[in-house]
């Protein structure tokens, strides 16, 4: 975490984070599943849903970037699928998604960026939750013909610290290559290729949309394929 001098805080600012915080305690917790092909905007659309409900966001895409950046032995385990637009296994996501879910910032709920992938993943979810006395509330299915996907994730810049993502023609940062609130330089991320994006739907198609039919009865269908402010005011209705 990056110390902050309050000091250098404006009091405007500081009461902005106040008011939130009040107003997060009287939110009802929600727990949210956000699933879509590659590049259908599930990383872009998180921040304000995190924001105006005050969840946590677990994007195990983002997880296992850091654990690969790290080294650590899951990491390297999983940087052979990733690299070749496979799944990692069930076992190393569920360990993380257990962990991760219990953490202070998650006590009003969390929306679940990239998991479950599986059929499999979606039971141990369910298990998981259900010993805690929980469930998921909602399922949105960001919907985004496969022909589009191309041009969004070959476009897309990546800040990795935050995983705020950028696109060179739909949403580009203040200053080209640079992430708009810390200044830091944006990457492309190595999966982030033609090539590849095949292998990632080709896993979608098969192995992700059967979840979908797991969650029917939650399920809340959305069209990704439209201008970012419509896709956000889609889910705000949904929510
Ligand atoms: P992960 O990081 O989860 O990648 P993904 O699911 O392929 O999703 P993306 O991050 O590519 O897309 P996004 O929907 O977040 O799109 P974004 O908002 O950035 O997973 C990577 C890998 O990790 C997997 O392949 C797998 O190997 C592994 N993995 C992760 N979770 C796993 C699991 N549970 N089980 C097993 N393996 C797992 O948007 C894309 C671009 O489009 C951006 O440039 C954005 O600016 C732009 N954009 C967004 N919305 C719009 C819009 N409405 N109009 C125009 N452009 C838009």
């Amino acid at each position: 975490m990056v110390a902050v001098d309050l000091a250098e805080v404006s009091t405007e600012a500081l009461m902005a984070e106040i008011q939130h915080r009040l107003d997060c305690t009287r939110k009802p917790e929600k727990r949210i599943i956000l699933i879509g092909p590659p590049g259908c905007g599930k990383g872009t659309q998180s921040p304000r849903i995190k924001h105006e409900h005050c969840l946590c966001h677990l994007a195990t895409g983002d997880m296992l970037r850091a654990a690969v950046a790290e080294k650590t032995p899951l990491g390297l385990e999983a940087k052979k699928a990733m690299e070749s637009g496979a799944l990692v296994s069930d076992e190393i996501v569920i360990g993380l998604i257990e962990e991760a879910t219990q953490k202070p910032e998650c006590s009003k709920g969390f929306i679940l960026d990239g998991f479950p992938r599986t059929v499999v993943q979606a039971q141990k979810l369910d298990e998981m939750l259900a010993k805690r006395g929980q469930s998921i509330d909602k399922v949105l299915n960001f919907q985004v013909p496969d022909s589009l996907l191309v041009e969004r994730v070959t476009g897309r810049w990546v800040h990795p610290a935050s995983g705020r993502s950028y696109h060179e023609k739909f949403a580009p940062p203040k200053v080209a290559g640079v992430d708009d609130l810390t200044g830091e330089p944006l990457i492309k991320r190595k999966d982030d290729n033609a090539e590849t994006l095949k292998a990632r739907l080709g896993a979608f198609h098969s192995q992700t949309t059967p979840v979908i039919e797991y969650y029917s009865k939650r399920v809340v269908a959305l069209k990704a394929d439209r201008p970012q402010d419509e896709v956000a005011s889609s889910i705000a209705q949904a929510l």
